[in-house]
């Protein structure tokens, strides 16, 4: 299906478009994860080619009844394996650049032998660009993306609003985007953010509770003992 896509360009002032919301480390990959790459890339994951529509039907065929919901930035991949598995008649897209999780997604994909799950290695922006249609999406997750706490990286932000305006136009009407962070502060500008965006309206008055399938991480247990509150929002497309 050909489908032309608005683009997603942010000149920063001095015309050049806003930096990536990940800076690519050469971070230790074991040699299952490598393996993994190599051998199940072709198998769960979506190559990178902007103009290729992504979706449900796509994805896993028309078996696949129920929702489509796309993850941005899985890390590890420990909540998208556990909540695949919980949730098997619900089709999964998670996009991620870290290649250390991609490899281990693949491994867990394949020893769960989860059918409901595909992934993508390359920068979500841009997959949500100019990969996914508008009306197409059940649900967006954003658990705990990069806070990128400084004030001169906010602009690196995931929840920037011209990217929060994407995802909005490319979910089904009620589709939602569920966003969790344990850094107040980015929490706070996300609901800004989000309370910006006119096709969407938050499904509580502020704070989110916590949705049952939703896994408590090692990462989210460890911001609980040190003190952090971790915030949830989940808005849905009007
Ligand atoms: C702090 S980690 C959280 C991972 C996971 N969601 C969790 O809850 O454990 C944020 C992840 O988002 C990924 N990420 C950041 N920007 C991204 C982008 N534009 N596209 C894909 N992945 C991205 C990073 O590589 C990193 O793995």
């Amino acid at each position: 299906m050909e489908h032309s896509f608005e683009r997603l360009t942010t000149p920063g002032q001095d015309g050049k478009q806003s930096p990536r919301s990940y800076v690519l480390r050469a971070g230790h990959m074991t040699d299952k994860q490598k393996d993994a790459l190599q051998r199940f890339y072709e198998k769960y994951g979506i190559p990178w080619e902007p103009g290729r529509i992504v979706n449900a039907l796509s994805l896993f065929g028309p078996r696949m009844i129920g929702s489509f919901i796309v993850e941005i930035g899985f890390g590890m991949g420990d909540a998208t394996a556990n909540i695949a598995e919980a949730l098997p008649a619900t089709g999964f897209f998670g996009i991620e650049v870290h290649a250390p999780g991609v490899g281990q997604m693949l491994l867990e994909i394949e020893r769960r032998g989860l059918k409901n799950l595909k992934i993508c290695r390359h920068d979500a922006m841009e997959v949500v660009e100019s990969m996914l249609a508008p009306d197409s999406v059940d649900g967006f997750h954003v658990f705990f993306p990069d806070p990128w706490p400084k004030k001169k990286h906010h602009k690196r932000r995931i929840m920037r609003q011209d990217f929060v305006r994407f995802m909005a136009r490319r979910l089904k009407p009620s589709g939602y985007l569920y966003f969790v962070t344990d850094w107040e502060e980015y929490a706070e500008a996300t609901l800004e953010v989000l309370r910006s965006e006119t096709l969407l309206v938050n499904t509580y008055e502020v704070w989110a509770d916590r949705e049952s399938w939703r896994p408590i991480t090692k990462f989210e247990k460890r911001a609980a003992d040190e003190g952090r509150t971790v915030r949830e929002l989940i808005f849905r497309r009007i």
